[in-house]
């Protein structure tokens, strides 16, 4: 296995996760260059969702070290987690279906305006900032006033992005953020992660779909049985030997 190059941006070294006789992950090593697509792929309970989990402080690895940008351990929590910059992106995203699209890109990080002891939210700055966060990313929704209850799976999927890149993400980890999207909406959220990429954001991209990480991916990782099986440059691989990777025939 390769070793972690000294300018990895988020690494794991010997992680292994139990849950009482289940060993999810024995022995993880993984790293993710600043500035690049990493995909994490796998079958079924192959480890993926654990692994990210364990990356975003959700679980504590019941071994291991972490390190983010050559720290160690930098974070325990999912909040020092995302103080530290890094956003999670989940397939059952976290939107509040009676919010509009500028109150979720705001949520739980309202500008307020202040008048002695009183606090307002400032209604029109947030709607200039949710204006300016989506062009920025070129995302088509109707209005920012619109509720979120009213927008496609794709639309509330590049809603959840746009706020993890809002909130000032270095990192961006998707948990198959295209799984339940049609193929316009699928095209749509590669189109922001290749986006994302531009603006030199990391991403970390758990996906099933192995032609999705051959087109977005830079370094692609193997997971089985809750180990690392391979990890190899996207540009030097083929959908054949990922599939014989996943599956162990490799
Ligand atoms: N909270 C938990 N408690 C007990 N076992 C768990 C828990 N979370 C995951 N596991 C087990 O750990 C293993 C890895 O699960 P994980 O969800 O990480 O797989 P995955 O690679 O994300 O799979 P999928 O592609 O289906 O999403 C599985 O055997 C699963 O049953
Ligand atoms: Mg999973």
């Amino acid at each position: 296995m390769s070793k972690c190059p000294p300018d990895a941006i988020l690494s794991c070294d010997g992680l292994s996760k139990s849950f009482g006789a289940i060993q999810a992950l024995s022995d993880v090593s993984f790293w993710a260059l600043p500035g690049e697509v990493t995909a994490l792929i796998g079958d079924n309970g192959a480890g993926k969702s654990t692994l990210v989990r364990c990356l975003v402080g959700v679980y504590e690895p019941t071994t291991g070290t972490l390190s983010m940008a050559g720290k160690a351990n930098p974070y325990s929590t999912p909040d020092e987690a995302r103080n530290a910059g890094i956003e999670t992106v989940h397939q059952n995203l976290a939107l509040i279906d009676e919010l509009t699209v500028a109150q979720n890109l705001y949520l739980n990080r309202e500008i307020v305006w202040r008048l002695g002891p009183f606090r307002f939210l400032n209604h029109r700055a947030m709607r200039h900032g949710a204006e300016a966060m989506l062009s920025r990313l070129s995302i088509n929704v109707p209005s920012v006033h619109q509720r979120v209850r009213r927008l496609s799976g794709g639309q509330r999927q590049a809603i959840s992005i746009c706020r993890a890149v809002g909130a000032g993400a270095k990192i961006v980890i998707m948990d198959e953020p295209t799984a339940a999207l049609g193929v316009q909406e699928t095209a749509n959220v590669e189109g922001l992660i290749r986006k994302l990429k531009e603006e030199k954001v990391s991403v970390i991209l758990v996906s099933h779909n192995f032609d999705q990480v051959l087109r977005l991916a830079d370094q692609v990782w193997v997971m089985r049985a809750g180990k690392v099986a391979g990890t190899v440059r996207a540009a030097e691989t083929t959908g054949e030997h990922l599939v014989a990777l996943v599956t162990g025939a490799a």
